[in-house]
Formats: C-alpha cells, sequence, structure tokens
C-alpha cells in the first residue's frame, strides 16, 4: 500500500498569477468508459469540464476487442458471474463490489443500446460469447472483433451531443488537455492544472474531480494498450496524497501477437472462446498439462503455463491454432484481428498465430469505495485507475468495460 506522497508536492512549477484560472463544478479527467459515462451522469445544471489526453475517440476502452460480460442468457445466473469473477480474482476480490457490479452489468449493457451501441445479435437476441474463466457464454459483443470502437462510438456521440445541445452550456470537452497534477488545499483536492496547446498551463478549480485516466500498460515493453496508457492518473493523485494499492497487480493477457520486432496487437481472447487451441512449436496442445478448464483457465493461469511452455521449449511464443474451426466463422467473428494477422503475411483461420504474453490491465490503482470515492476528500475515481476490489488478484475478462460503467454512473 503507497499512502505517503513525496516531498516536492507538484511536478511542474508555475506561477498563480500568470496561469490562467477556470472554474467548474465537476472536472472529469480522462474520457474512456468510466469517463464518458460519468459525464453523461452528471446533473446538466453543473458546469462540467472533461478533459482528455489524445483525442476523444483514442482510449483504452475504444481498443476494447472481446466485449463486456454480463447476464442476458436465461439459463444463467447472476451468482454464475459472482463466482467466476471471484475465482478468477483468486480469493482476492470484495464480495460485496462483485454482487453489485454483476448485477448491474444487464442493465448497464441495456442502458448502452439506448445510447445507441449496437451489439452483434443472433435471432434478434444479443450474440454471446466465452472468454477465459466464464462458465457460460455471457460476453456481449460488437462489430465481431471491435466492441470498444463501437461502445465508445455511442457514448461520444452522446456525450457531444450533450455538450453541444446545452443552453447554456454546461458542459465542455478539452481534447489534447495533459493533467499535470491534482490541485490540493487543505488536503482536499480542488481540481487540476493542465496544459494543452491553447491554453498553456491552465487551473481548472472544481468543487469536485472525477479520475478515468485509466491504465499503464505503457510502463512495460510488451503491452496491448496504445501509447497513451502511461499511469499519468495514478502518478497524479499519489502526489496528491491518495492511497493507492496493490501496484504489483499486473494482469498480463496471454496472447498478445508476436512478430519480432514489430508492435504488439492482442488477439483477443473470444478466439479462444470460440474454440482456438494454443499449440507450442511442437504442435503439443500444452494446456492439458496445466490446467483442466484448458485454454479457457482464467488469464493469469493461461499467461503463466505460456511462459512455462516457452521456457520449456526454448521458443519465443506458442500458438493459436483456429484450423478445426468453420473459416466463415472465423472471418465474421474476428474481421479486425483477421486484418491485423493479414498486416503480417498471416491467413487467420489457415495459418497457426504466434502469440506470447504481454501487459495489459492494472489491477492495482487508487482506492475508492463502493460509490467511486477516493481517500481524498473531493477526488473520485473509475475504472481502470482504480482499486475497487472488484477484480482481487487476476481480473475475470470483459469485466473491466463493465466497471468503467458501473463507477462511471
Ligand atoms: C480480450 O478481448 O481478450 C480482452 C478482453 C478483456 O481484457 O477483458
Amino acid at each position: 500500500m503507497l499512502t505517503h506522497a513525496p516531498k516536492r508536492r507538484y511536478l511542474a512549477r508555475f506561477d498563480a498569477k500568470r496561469v490562467p484560472h477556470m472554474f467548474a463544478d465537476v472536472l472529469v479527467i480522462g474520457a474512456g468508459i468510466a469517463g464518458v459515462r460519468a459525464a453523461l451522469e452528471i446533473d446538466p445544471r453543473l458546469r462540467v469540464i472533461v478533459v482528455s489526453k489524445d483525442r476523444i475517440e483514442l482510449s483504452n476502452s475504444a481498443w476494447a476487442q472481446g466485449g463486456i460480460a454480463g447476464v442476458l442468457d436465461p439459463e444463467d445466473a447472476i451468482s454464475n458471474h459472482a463466482d467466476d469473477t471471484m475465482v478468477a480474482g483468486a480469493g482476492m476480490c470484495d464480495k460485496a463490489v462483485v454482487d453489485a457490479v454483476v448485477e448491474a452489468a444487464p442493465d448497464l449493457i441495456r442502458e448502452l443500446m439506448e445510447y445507441g451501441a449496437q451489439f452483434d445479435k443472433v435471432d434478434g437476441r444479443i450474440a454471446l460469447t466465452r472468454e477465459g474463466g466464464h462458465s457460460h457464454r455471457r460476453i456481449a459483443h460488437a462489430l465481431g472483433d471491435a466492441t470498444g470502437k463501437e461502445v465508445m462510438r455511442a457514448l461520444i456521440d452522446s456525450v457531444r451531443g450533450e455538450a453541444m445541445g446545452r443552453e447554456p452550456s454546461t458542459l465542455d470537452i478539452w481534447e489534447e488537455t495533459f493533467t499535470i497534477d491534482l490541485l490540493t488545499h487543505d488536503d482536499t483536492c480542488r481540481g487540476a492544472i493542465v496544459w494543452n496547446p491553447d491554453h498553456g498551463k491552465t487551473f481548472i478549480w472544481a468543487k469536485q474531480a472525477i479520475l478515468c485516466t485509466g491504465g499503464a500498460g505503457r510502463l512495460y515493453r510488451e503491452t496491448t494498450n496504445p501509447d497513451i496508457a502511461t499511469a499519468d492518473g495514478h502518478a497524479i493523485a499519489f502526489r496528491a496524497g491518495a492511497e493507492l494499492r496493490d501496484m504489483e497487480m499486473m494482469q498480463f493477457h496471454p496472447t498478445v501477437l508476436y512478430i519480432a520486432g514489430s508492435s504488439r496487437h492482442l488477439i483477443s481472447e473470444a478466439v479462444r472462446g470460440e474454440g482456438a487451441y494454443l499449440v507450442d512449436a511442437t504442435g503439443d496442445r500444452f494446456m492439458e498439462d496445466y490446467d483442466e478448464r484448458l485454454e479457457l483457465a482464467p488469464r493469469d493461469i493461461v499467461s503463466r503455463a505460456i511462459t512455462k511452455q516457452m521456457n520449456k521449449t526454448r521458443q519465443p511464443c506458442v500458438y493459436l491454432d483456429l484450423r478445426h474451426l468453420p473459416p466463415t466463422l472465423v472471418n465474421e467473428r474476428f474481421p479486425h484481428i483477421k486484418q491485423v494477422c493479414r498486416e503480417f503475411g498471416l491467413d487467420l483461420p489457415q495459418d497457426l498465430i504466434p502469440v506470447r504474453p504481454g501487459a495489459h490491465y492494472m489491477i492495482g490503482g487508487v482506492t475508492i469505495d463502493s460509490d467511486g470515492r477516493t481517500t481524498l476528500p473531493g477526488l473520485w475515481a473509475a475504472g481502470e485507475v482504480t482499486s475497487s476490489g472488484l477484480h482481487g488478484a487476476n481480473r475475470l475478462a470483459s469485466n473491466s468495460l463493465l466497471e468503467g460503467l458501473f463507477h462511471g454512473r
């Protein structure tokens, strides 16, 4: 647990008399799923500023492939989703948080549809897939394997509509705006100092701030995360004196495309959910030696098994094998992954796809209570930047967009 801030309070020097001052009721820092969902829920009479480090379209949420977990099948049960989350979390989840989040999941997914998100359907009903650690098919997906892109399109359209439609205007979105530090006074968060090319350094004074800055994957050489995932939110919260916990817990996704010298690309767990095997360089389906749930064991177990197998075979990767699956299913379900593979000369249904684990999701983060309150008065947080107790030691697949929606709302 990290509780003490360093002696030098602010990262950058500033002269308060020379910096423009802006005022808001609520400052939302970050515009992935948690930040945008939060912005949409705030009373429209309050003045809100949302800041996004890059263009609002670029977030880890928008890169999500697999989907959003929620019990939508009458054969499934909320208690199954809760149990799977607890098992994947290796006994370290907070049961009350797990129960609250999984219970809200179906409603949060329906709400996304009201915002305009189009999920993939079969026979008029939301199509559900499986991923590691899930005992049932319960992952709603969109555009085949680009769920985050579609969900964020719908939420961004909604928040931009709100920003443009309000009279008087009470919602501003500042893109390409980097948050340098949280402002504190009397051990309370009072907003943030930000920088962007139009305003330079600016103080945004706010009665409440909500931290939704996402993850930290880019601290690692091999990661599925976009360039922006650099732990800025963790750092500014730490410097402001908020408690962080479990920061040693980084989740490694088992299957990241391995092409020596190229950047890494996620190959969704849904590929194994639809039946792909993991084989080593000798063709051995090695998960049989590690876990009876085979390729659909929770991802910490699969990542460790792959690493052990790579060491055993002295190879830099293992392979996803989809050759036994109908090519039409593969092509229709995974158009984005197919395209990425094609760029490297690989045919997804026909070729063995080289993969190995990569840093994927920051499990630790800023401690929040069940309402999203951090230990620093005036500062709230939601999404990957937090440690809420939902994930324990290892997040269940597709519980991340869900968590962002839950605490964002
Ligand atoms: C994936 O599609 O494998 C990633 C889903 C997740 O991280 O929950």
